[in-house]
């Protein structure tokens, strides 16, 4: 390999594509966010990486609370286009044909089109420069009966994932190996 050195920076791509609902009543909001990360098993924790510019930033420091909603490959035209547009005036909710849904522990409401969606209750919020990080704890999830394989286990798989590359999307490829498989000779 012939490797070049570059300024640093957070290469850490392909990342996941997820759409955040922030914001209650007719204030609710849709961001997409890619720099998104599980931290903790328990409690079950995911930390999001928002710019303080973002109108959705404000709206999830104001209610404490926030939804992770995971798009399939079929959303990526919505997820990219609430990527790039302001909620702020601005109804996204109506222009992606999502419908809002109340959720079971927490007021924002959840994308009911989203096969998953995790309730997240906000606990820390890091100030890191550029962005700041807001860290939730998973406090509900609902899962779409058609990720569940014969044995009721949820198959990520199924949800047809998609993956951003920091200029492109891309949708999951072949399946590689089951994990463990390294140890079974
Ligand atoms: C694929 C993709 C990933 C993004 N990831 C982030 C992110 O992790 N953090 C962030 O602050 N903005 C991110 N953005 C930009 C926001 O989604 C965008 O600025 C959005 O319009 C803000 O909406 P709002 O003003 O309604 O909050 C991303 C955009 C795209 C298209």
């Amino acid at each position: 390999m012939s490797k070049q050195i570059r300024q640093p920076g957070p290469y850490l791509y392909p990342l996941p594509v997820v759409l955040v609902t922030c914001g209650i009543g007719e204030k609710a909001n849709l961001i997409t966010l890619s720099w998104v990360g599980m931290l903790c098993s328990t409690p079950p924790t995911i930390g999001i990486g928002v710019r303080p510019e973002r109108h959705s930033h404000h709206l999830i420091r104001e209610v404490g609370e926030f939804v992770v909603n995971l798009p399939t490959a079929e959303q990526a035209r919505q997820a990219d286009y609430c990527g790039r547009v302001s909620g702020e005036g601005h109804d996204k909710w109506a222009a992606c044909g999502f419908t809002r849904t109340p959720a079971s522990q927490v007021k924002v409401p959840l994308i009911a089109e989203c096969p998953v969606n995790l309730e997240c209750r906000l606990r820390h919020t890091v100030p890191l420069g550029s962005h700041d990080l807001f860290i939730g704890e998973v406090v509900a999830v609902h899962i779409d009966d058609s990720l569940l394989d014969e044995q009721g286990r949820v198959d990520f798989a199924r949800l047809s994932p998609f993956l951003y590359t920091g200029r492109d999307y891309y949708r999951l490829g072949e399946r590689l190996a089951p994990v463990g498989f390294s140890l079974r000779g």
